[in-house]
This record gives structure tokens, sequence and C-alpha cells, in this order.
């Protein structure tokens, strides 16, 4: 088993073999999530803090339920009625509870690379929930899990990512992991919707749906990020769900078996078809969110080893025992 990572800040600094690593992990949890008991005991007495600067539903409550039933003390700071909205800043926030000996962190902000800069400054292991356009690593790697058991396979596939590329920390995320394991991607969207630079990450880029979808084995549809949009990127909604909106049409260009995926939150009628999102048989969005939880045991189980590892060292002097 390998996973030498102290923190979970992004898909970057992994290595294949570390990604394998959780996802072999996870599939063992996905077993103890189906059964009636769910516990295990990987961060017993430990204490995990949830701190989300911006609105989730699937990650925080995955993250909730992910450390309680590996029987964590989970505490979710409720940061609209904390001293943040007084003006105190990240780094103060961060540095008051880790006066409270948290041992996992975990951290959703809207600024790319906040959570970094959080993480050289506390004792615990910080897993990022989502930094602003930057990373979702979690959101990758249970989305590599779905593709895993949906395909049999993580490498050598062909996966179309779709939409709002520019603002989105999960394509971002997940074309990293997916280059890393050797698949082709490709991004389809509108021009003003792919960030500059794309070219270095060597996927094919192309602004037609028909094209892109061909052959392809994964669609995966992004929510259109308004919140993080400051001018007109797009003509209308109307107009931007009539080319680039996932239906059974365009659907019918991927492979015939061509599974469909969604992060969530959606936006049915824009980005994606409603009938199409809830039909079982091509639509794997509530396996994304199953498997949500038992990636995040074991992400959180593998950093709480590596926590406990680092800990033992210290109490020794550095020599292992
Ligand atoms: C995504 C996020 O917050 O980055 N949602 C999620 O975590 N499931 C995607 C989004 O907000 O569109």
């Amino acid at each position: 088993m390998t996973f030498r990572a102290r923190h979970l800040l992004g898909i970057e600094p992994l290595a294949p073999e570390e990604i394998r690593t959780v996802l072999d992990l996870a599939d063992r949890y996905v077993e103890l999530n189906r059964r009636t008991v769910k516990h295990a005991d990987a961060l017993e007495g430990m204490t995990q803090i949830n701190m989300f600067f911006e609105a989730s539903t699937r990650t925080q409550a995955s993250f909730e339920l992910a450390g309680k039933r590996l029987g964590a003390d989970v505490m979710n700071m409720a940061v609209a009625q904390s001293s943040v909205k007084k003006g105190e800043t990240l780094i103060d926030t961060a540095l008051t509870l880790n006066a409270m000996h948290p041992d996992l962190l975990v951290v959703r902000h809207p600024n790319s690379g906040a959570v970094n800069l959080l993480a050289e400054k506390v004792n615990c292991a910080v897993l990022n929930a989502g930094d602003g356009r930057h990373e979702h690593p979690t959101q990758a790697l249970l989305d590599a899990l779905t593709i895993r058991r949906a395909k049999g396979r993580i490498h050598r596939l062909t996966v179309a990512i779709c939409g709002d590329i520019a603002h989105s920390r999960v394509a971002r995320s997940n074309l990293i992991l997916l280059g890393k394991m050797e698949n082709r991607v490709r991004l389809i969207g509108p021009p003003t919707l792919m960030p500059p630079g794309v070219a270095e990450f060597g996927c094919e880029v192309f602004d037609d749906m028909s094209e892109g979808l061909k052959g392809a084995d994964v669609v995966m549809m992004l929510r259109l990020q308004k919140e993080r949009m400051d001018g007109g990127f797009i003509p209308s909604e109307r107009e931007y769900y009539h080319r680039f909106g996932l239906d059974a049409e365009k659907l019918a260009h991927a492979a015939p078996d061509a599974i469909v995926m969604h992060p969530g939150p959606m936006n049915r009628g824009v980005e994606i078809d409603g009938t199409l999102a809830d039909d079982i048989n091509r639509s794997v969005i509530q396996e994304q969110v199953e498997m949500g939880v038992a990636v995040r045991m074991a992400a959180m189980d593998l950093l709480a080893r590596n926590l406990r590892a680092e800990r033992g060292r210290a109490l020794t002097g550095g020599a292992d025992v």
C-alpha cells in the first residue's frame, strides 16, 4: 500500500500508485457502507473539523458521514455564524482551531490556493474540499472510482469533460487524474469557457458536442458556475442548452455503452436534460454520490495512518518503531 501524502491538497502531487491505493481502499469502504452497521475504527479518538467557506451539500455531508462512520469526533464549523463574519482572517481562524488539536481539517474556500496556505500553518492533516478554480481532489477520486467500477478500468478510456471548464476545479482535478492514469481526455465547451493554457494539459479541445463526443466512453457534464462569472460568457441559457446541453440525441454520438456523470449540483435544462440525468441505464450520478462517502473514508483513513506514524516518529526522536 503506497500513500505518502501528509495532506490531500490536490491530485497534482499524487503518484498513480497513490491514486490506486485510495481507490482500492475505497472499494472496501463501499462494502462497509452497504451494511446495516457501518462502523469502522480507523479514526477512533481523532477529531475532524469541517470548515466550509462556500456552499456545499454533497461534499460536506459526505465528509461528515465519512468521519462519523470511521469513529472520529466530527465538528462542522458554522462559518456563517463564526468570527469570520467579524473579519477574522482565514489564518487566524485556522490557528484558533489548531489550538484545539484537531487531527483532520476539511476545508472548502472560494480562493484558489487558500487551502494550501492554511496547511502550512497547522499541525494536522488538511483535506481540500474545493478551493476556487484550483482543485477538488476528492471529487476527482470519487469520479475515478465510479468510472473504474462501471468500466472495469481507469486507463485507456476516452473521457469527454463538457461545459464550463474555465471555472471548474472539478474539471481541473479530473483532467490531471485522468492524464496521470493514461486516459484520453477531451474538453468540450464554448471558447469563452475554456481556461487559458489548456493545451499544456495535453487534451483535445472541441467546441462542438457531436464531434467531441464521438466514441467517448465517459461523458462528464459540468455545472455552469454562474457565481464565478463576472461577465457574459454565454449568449443565453437557452442557446447554451441547444449547443452544449446533453440530451439523448447528443449522447448518441458517444460509445453505445457510454456513462453520463455530473458532480452536482445540476442545472436541469441548462447543461443536462433532466430525463437523461435520471436514466439509470446511462447516468451514474447517484453512484458518484455513493462513491463520495467511500473515497472520503479512504482518504481520511490513509492520512490518519501517516499522521500516527509521523507522531510516533516524533516521540521516538526520529527512529521508526
Ligand atoms: C462541485 C464543486 O463545488 O466544485 N460540486 C461538488 O463538489 N459536488 C461542482 C459545482 O459546484 O458545480
